[in-house]
């Protein structure tokens, strides 16, 4: 299964792959989390890519590019993959098309889940993240056993540091901006199904499973 998941900044996408990653053993790529992962280690990468996230503006196209181009090559995208957080631009939705070409391999499914506004500034400021195994949990829509212990993996509990209230505003900005003319693209392409990421994350889960068996 070889899947989009498309959406603004707390529609859902990390809590529905990541719950996709463990029923289909498919990878999760999420370039939101390569790239924390490289500011977090100090490489290149993430000394290139910081200012860009804590402005909670996109990182060069070129640059997630290459990240999703080498990452697609690896054996354990074989059985199939789910993108979160890529492509973000009509130019990185160009890239894919041909990077998946060059193996020969076609998408099944882009499905965009659509959450309103105030309810992503919500859910994005009660977000808390395991920083062992990233799993996403919410204050109040999802809470934690514990505050400070992930649940799955007794990993440590963060707040991201693009999750406050004014670059929350800035990264839905440039959502619309940018990467919401994608619902189009991909709608024209005719692999879009839109669903309402406002339901109960079980709800959206049990959406997204019959959009793939459709798909
Ligand atoms: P990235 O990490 O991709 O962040 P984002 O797109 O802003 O999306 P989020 O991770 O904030 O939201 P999500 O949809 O995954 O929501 P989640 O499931 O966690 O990107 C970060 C930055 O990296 C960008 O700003 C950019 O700088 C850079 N970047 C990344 N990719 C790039 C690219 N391709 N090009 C250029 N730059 C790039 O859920 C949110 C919260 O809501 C959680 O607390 C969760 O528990 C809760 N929740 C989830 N679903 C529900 C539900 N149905 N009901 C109630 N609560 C829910
Ligand atoms: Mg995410
Ligand atoms: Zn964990």
């Amino acid at each position: 299964m070889k899947l989009i998941l498309l959406g603004p900044p707390g529609a859902g996408k990390g809590t529905q792959a990541k719950m996709l990653t463990e029923r289909f053993g498919i990878p999760q790529i999420a370039t939101g989390d390569i790239l924390r992962g490289a500011v977090q280690a100090g490489t290149a990468l993430g000394l290139q890519a910081k200012s860009f996230m804590d402005a909670g503006a996109l990182v060069p196209d070129e640059v997630v590019i290459g990240i999703v181009r080498e990452r697609l090559q690896q054996q354990d995208c074989v059985a199939g993959f789910i993108l979160d957080g890529f492509p973000r631009t009509v130019a990185q939705a160009d890239a894919l098309q041909v990077s998946l070409e060059s193996l020969g391999r076609r998408l099944d499914r882009v499905i965009s889940l659509t959450v309103d506004a105030d309810e992503l500034v919500e859910r994005l400021t009660g977000r808390r993240t395991c920083r062992s195994c990233g799993r996403g949990y919410h204050v109040t829509f999802d809470p934690p056993r514990s505050a400070q212990q992930c649940d799955a993996c007794g990993g440590d509990l963060y707040q991201r540091d693009d999750d406050r209230e004014e670059t929350i505003r800035k990264r839905l900005t440039v959502y619309d901006q940018q990467t919401s003319p994608l619902i189009a693209y991909y709608r024209a392409a005719g692999s879009l199904t839109e669903l309402d990421g406002m339901q109960p994350i079980p709800v959206v889960q049990e959406q997204v499973l019959v959009a793939l068996q459709a798909g």
